[in-house]
């Protein structure tokens, strides 16, 4: 396999005032499912993902804490941490943004920027968001209650007026828009990329990049008075983490990424203020941001101050962690906005996994171990080439092309909908074939169809690995299937008119117990 291709992939870097909820789990999720199938496609992958400690956001919840910031974000990011490895994330690195390392980059770039003459120092006097450490234009503001003001977000703003730097995001309006022009796909899904190109459309303004009212903040480089904004701190995180301002071997290697993965409401940093930073400093533009949507609980919006937040160990300690990370790609279009509920939940693991993936395994492998001495059939298609299950062998071989282009638009769920059709059929045909019928009428005819059967169940077990690493490994295991023959290499389609190829099962292998994999869920299993 070919080592020489690359792919970096980002999450966003989290908030770490917060306590990791699903949404958070949701965006690492969808890169780590990207990121496991680039790297069984043979790419070198680099998948990124961290914490945001800086800001008065973060200030303000430490304070309240009773900490001083640095113990706080010492201790809160580690629940970030530890939600990646129960959420059986493959990331390559985990960035903090009060990390020595990051601290140089950020002011590298600031002097870069400066350097190159977009930064002049100046007053601020406008509105700010604390919760979404964002600016906002008059114009963009609501009434709330008691005559507070409201952003957009639904976040209180406040009026700041202070010195500040600037960057001048006004020079950018026109490259950002050649940009757009000439990178098609750069903003995913399409409706958002209008979304901001008719933002950008509507002017720029020059934007605030230091703050001097709150200290918790990296320094502006020869000005201690003042620290960055949070912002420019915060997406430099990209560039830090392969090596900026180091123009190393590993900077080169990786940059620009492939893939900043974003929730929506944060589209903006990544698709029109990063880019500009970037080209204001020289550094080439990443080649694409995907914004997905939000999920509700149960239909309302999810809040802390509602109390309806969904941690994400709970309900992969309900449901099952595969069971989980399933769910989340299979329910919601990615790209929509999506609703949690127990019941939707408890049916695609009934449905899905338990009746149509879990029962396919379970009947072809308990078959094969009653009625093939517990090894891989051997097969002869001695005079047999018709039963509906070569069929389904046909349908499983084109699949793999199907799936990575759905998963190269981000649209996972279709990629799990292009699987779940064949998996349907797969079952359907076990029947239309009938080899608990063959077993007595015509035993060879069996070994064959169990034998291409199994190969169909590889091939789904190889196919699915990223979304349900765990439980593929166990029907993987199941097959004799060795760790080294698990990648997309394993599943090459055999040339015509062979139906099986030189990675296939070998007949004969000695096969271990079957145990199902998916188990139903009972309502009284349920978490209430
Ligand atoms: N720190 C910034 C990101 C900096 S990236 C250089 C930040 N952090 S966050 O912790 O507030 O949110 C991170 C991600 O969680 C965003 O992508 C956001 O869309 C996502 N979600 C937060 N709530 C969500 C839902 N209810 N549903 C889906 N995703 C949501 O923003």
């Amino acid at each position: 396999m070919s080592g020489n291709k690359q792919y970096y992939i980002t999450s966003p870097i989290y908030y770490v005032n917060d306590v990791p909820h699903i949404g958070h789990a949701y965006t690492t999720l969808a890169c780590d499912v990207t990121a496991r199938f680039k790297r069984l496609e043979g790419y070198d992958v680099h998948f990124l993902t961290g914490t945001d400690e800086h800001g008065q956001k973060v200030e303000k919840s430490a304070a309240a804490a009773g900490m001083n910031p640095q113990e706080f974000t010492n201790q809160v990011s580690k629940n970030f941490r530890d939600l990646a490895e129960s959420m059986n994330y493959s990331h390559d690195d985990f960035i903090r943004t009060t990390e020595e390392r990051h601290i140089i980059a950020s002011q590298a770039i600031w002097r870069k920027l400066q350097e190159n003459g977009h930064i002049y120092l100046g007053t601020y006097a406008g509105w700010y968001a604390v919760r979404d450490e964002a600016f906002y234009d008059e114009s963009e503001l609501s009434d709330g209650e008691g005559g507070r003001k409201l952003a957009p977000s639904g976040a209180e703003v406040e009026w700041v007026e202070e010195p500040s730097y600037f960057f001048d995001l006004s020079q950018w309006q026109e490259p950002l828009l050649k940009f757009y022009e000439k990178n098609l796909d750069f903003i995913a899904p399409k409706s958002r990329r209008n979304e901001v190109i008719s933002f950008v459309k509507g002017g720029l303004r020059d934007l605030s990049i230091s703050r001097t009212s709150f200290k918790w903040g990296i320094p502006v480089p020869g000005d201690p008075d003042h620290i960055m904004y949070v912002w420019l701190d915060a997406l430099t995180n990209y560039i830090t983490a392969v090596g900026y301002p180091n123009k190393s071997d590993s900077f080169s290697k990786w940059w620009p990424a492939n893939l900043h993965m974003v929730g929506k409401d944060i589209l903006r940093f990544h698709a029109v203020y990063w880019p500009a930073f970037l080209m204001g400093a020289g550094i080439k533009v990443h080649q694409k941001v995907f914004a997905h949507g939000w999920w509700t609980n149960e239909g309302q919006k999810i809040s802390k101050s509602i109390g309806n937040i969904i941690d994400p160990n709970e309900i992969v300690n309900t449901y099952g962690l595969d069971q989980v990370r399933y769910f989340l790609l299979r329910e919601v279009p990615f790209g929509n906005d999506g609703d949690f509920s127990k019941k939707a939940m408890i049916s695609r693991i009934n449905s899905d996994l338990a009746n149509d993936l879990g029962n396919l395994c379970q009947r072809v492998l308990s078959m094969v171990n009653k009625n093939c001495n517990s090894k891989v059939p051997k097969y002869t298609l001695a005079g047999v080439t018709d039963y509906p299950v070569f069929r389904t062998l046909q349908e499983v071989h084109s699949l793999l092309p199907k799936v990575r282009e759905k998963i190269n638009q981000q649209a996972f769920h279709d990629a799990l909908e292009e699987i779940w059709r064949v998996i349907r059929n797969a079952n359907q045909a076990i029947d239309e074939s009938a080899p608990w019928t063959l077993r007595k009428t015509n035993p060879q005819g069996m070994a064959d169809v169990l034998y291409t059967l199994m190969e169909v169940i590889r091939f789904f077990a190889i196919i699915l690995q990223p979304f349900m690493p765990d439980s593929c490994s166990k029907i993987l295991e199941q097959l004799s299937v060795s760790e080294d023959e698990r990648d997309f290499s394993s599943i090459e389609i055999p040339s015509k008119p062979k139906l099986f190829g030189t990675s296939s099962l070998k007949p004969g292998t000695k096969l271990p117990k079957p145990n199902g994999v998916f188990p139903r869920f009972s309502d009284d299993q349920s978490a209430d």
